[in-house]
Formats: structure tokens, C-alpha cells, sequence
């Protein structure tokens, strides 16, 4: 059967259009950019490198056609200074919103900056975008939105209350979101991105997100920290899957918007079940990591489970998601083999 994804990427295929990526440098960013290339559109990409990487940009070129690679202008700038923001949203009809310091442990140590990019550096977005009349504005939001709220899954409606300064900041954009709309006419849509995974998530540095980090580990024969009893669980998400969201998301109707969506497959896995799984595909690749996993206490801000219901999207924009966390798994764990071992 041909899904609405399919439908939507031929119709663009046929009829290009430009797009602005925000955070272009980073994981989710440089996918987005690979497959919007790949589609021969043509992109406007924004980054300052807070926590994204040139090699990022080198390697999506490396993947497509001098020819696409053309259509790509690359702005090193700022969300924070609306100068920049409004120079990137030029002559654009769809803007990805995604440039943020994400990260719960960041933002307790560091709230101040993750509130000024996070929500300034956004809101400086929203008013270039609105000023510049794109067609359409999608943005990253977040499952941490959920807070405490006890039911699961997540059903969009039921919020609790944020658990971390990040989750304040990404609550903070949805409001501004409601704001817009209902003040300038400017609607948007906001993505939820439950735990997103694949290739080119950093393993770097203190923030990494768990798979690429257990896996660095792994692959350099580190101990790997479980925070807890191992029992805590998450909806990982395969990145292509929020590449699908993001592209759908652009390119809806006017019904749709002014809403924010669940991005996830529906699923829940628990970090012990996660350990296990990276261990066998590492396997597979011919890495062999026969430790046990070193269990330390939980880490503040985190939710204890997290597992979405995709209704909402799934009925709003026609998303099906492609891959579940083992295929995703499978998908990702070449590139990190390679990548790594390259770089130990
Ligand atoms: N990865 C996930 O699982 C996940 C989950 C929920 C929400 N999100 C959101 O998705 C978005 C993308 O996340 P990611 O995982 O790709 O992170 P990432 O850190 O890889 O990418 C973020 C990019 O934004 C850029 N950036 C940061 N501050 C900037 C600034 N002031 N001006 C311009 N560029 C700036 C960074 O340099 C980086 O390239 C973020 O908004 C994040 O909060 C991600």
C-alpha cells in the first residue's frame, strides 16, 4: 500500500521547495537535511556548532550528489540573535525548527543557557518565521513536556508538571506556539520527540543520550552505567521515523496545525532490555562486550517511563512509522561501529 509519506515525498520530488533547518549540524538536523537533499529540495541550513559538528555537514555531502549538495547554503549563526534567524528564513516555505541545547542533566547544571536558547533563541524563530511568511513552521518539541504525569501512554492533552529546567523550556515553546496562532495567525506544529536514536547521535561528551554513549562504551570496552534498577523505560525511536514526522508535519494542511504531536513508534523498553539488544547487534558487527552493566542510582529530572500513544499523528498526518527499536537498532549500529572505531 502507498502511505502518505510516500505520496508527500513524490509530490516533492516533482515540485522542490526550500527549507530551513535549524540546528542543520546536529543529529537530528543533519538527517533531516540528508533525506531533504536526497529529495532534491532545496535547504537553507543554521548552526553555531553549540553541540553539532562540521563532520556531521561532511558527511550528508558525502552521501549525496554534487548536484544536491548545490542546493544546500549553510549559515553559521545564532538563534539568539534575531538578525540571524531572520536571514536564514528567506525565501523559505518550510521551516524545521530543531536548534536547542537539549538534555535534562544539562539544564540542571546550566538553566540559564538551555532557558536562552531554548526559549528566546525559539522565540527569536517564530517571530523571523512569521515575519518572512513561511508556508509552514514545525518545531522540536519534547516527550519530557509529559512531566509527572502518571498514565501511560501519553495522550497529548495530559501534561504534568516539568521535571527539569529543559522540559520548563520545551513546555514554554509549545505555549508560545498557542500564543502565536491565536494572536498573528501564525500556526505551527510541535513534534514530541520521544528518545529519537541513529546514526550521527554524539556519544560525546557528558551529555550523550544513553544508546549512543552504552554503545561507545561497549565498543571501547568501558563499564556501562544503568541509572536505577535497569527498570526504567523509554519509546526509543529510530531517527527516519522523525525525519517521516518532520516531512508530513511541513507539508500538512491547515487542519492539522496548531497542534503538537507524539513522535515515537508506541513501544516501551526497558534499559535493561536495551543493554542486552545493543550487545547482540554489536555482536553482529563483530564487537564483542561480555561485562555486566554497573547499576548507580537514578538521575534527577528523568521520568520513570515514558511509552506514547501515536493516535493523534498517526490519524493528523498519515505518519506510520517504518522502523521499531530493534530494526532501528540493526540500521544503526554499522555507522556507530565505524564511526567509533575510527575515532578511538
Ligand atoms: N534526540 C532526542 O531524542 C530528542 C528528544 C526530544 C527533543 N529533542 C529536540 O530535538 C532537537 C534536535 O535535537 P538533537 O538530538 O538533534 O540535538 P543536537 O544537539 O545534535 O542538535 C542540536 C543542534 O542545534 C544547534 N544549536 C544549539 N544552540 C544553537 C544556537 N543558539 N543557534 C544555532 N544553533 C544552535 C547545535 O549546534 C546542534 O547542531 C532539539 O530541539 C532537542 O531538544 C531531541
Amino acid at each position: 500500500m502507498t502511505t502518505t509519506y510516500e505520496i508527500v515525498k513524490d509530490k516533492l520530488r516533482s515540485e522542490p521547495k526550500t527549507w530551513l533547518i535549524t540546528g542543520v549540524a546536529g543529529f537530528i538536523g543533519s538527517n533531516l537535511l540528508e533525506t531533504l537533499l536526497s529529495l532534491n529540495q532545496r535547504v537553507v541550513g543554521l548552526d553555531n556548532f553549540a553541540t553539532g559538528f562540521q563532520y556531521n555537514l561532511d558527511e550528508v555531502q558525502g552521501l549525496v550528489s554534487d548536484e544536491q549538495w548545490q542546493r544546500f547554503t549553510f549559515i553559521e549563526g545564532d538563534i539568539r540573535q534575531l538578525a540571524d534567524c531572520s536571514a536564514a528564513c528567506e525565501g523559505v516555505n518550510y521551516v524545521l525548527h530543531q536548534a536547542a541545547l537539549g538534555s535534562v542533566p544539562r539544564s540542571i547544571a546550566d538553566p540559564i543557557n538551555t532557558n536562552d536558547t531554548n526559549i528566546s533563541g525559539y522565540l527569536n524563530m517564530l517571530v523571523a518565521a512569521r515575519d518572512a511568511k513561511v508556508a509552514s513552521f514545525t518545531y522540536a518539541a519534547s516527550s519530557s513536556t509529559y512531566g509527572d504525569h502518571p498514565a501511560l501512554p501519553k495522550v497529548e492533552e495530559n501534561i504534568g508538571n516539568p521535571l527539569s529546567p529543559y522540559a520548563v523550556t520545551k513546555y514554554v515553546n509549545e505555549l508560545y506556539a498557542d500564543v502565536f496562532a491565536s494572536t498573528y495567525g501564525f500556526q505551527t506544529i510541535g513534534l514530541r520527540y520521544f528518545n529519537i536514536f541513529g546514526k550521527r547521535q554524539t556519544p560525546d561528551g557528558a551529555y550523550a543520550a544513553v544508546i549512543p554513549k552504552w554503545t561507545a562504551a561497549m565498543i571501547s570496552g568501558d563499564e556501562v552505567f544503568i541509572n536505577g534498577d535497569g527498570d526504567t523505560s523509554r519509546d526509543f525511536n529510530f531517527i527516519e521515523n522523525a525525519v517521516q514526522a518532520n516531512i508530513l508535519a511541513a507539508t500538512a494542511n491547515d487542519t492539522a496545525k496548531n497542534e503538537v504531536y507524539n513522535v515515537a513508534v508506541g513501544g516501551r523498553t526497558t534499559l535493561n532490555t536495551l543493554f542486552t539488544a545493543l550487545q547482540e547487534y554489536l555482536a553482529v558487527n563483530g564487537v564483542s562486550y561480555t561485562q555486566e552493566a554497573v547499576y548507580r542510582d537514578f538521575r534527577a529530572g528523568d521520568v520513570r517511563h515514558s511509552q506514547a500513544d501515536i493516535s493523534k499523528i498517526q490519524n493528523a498526518l498519515g505518519y506510520a512509522p517504518k522502523f521499531d527499536i530493534i530494526q532501528g537498532i540493526e540500521k544503526a549500529m554499522p555507522w556507530y561501529v565505524t564511526f567509533l572505531q575510527n575515532s578511538l
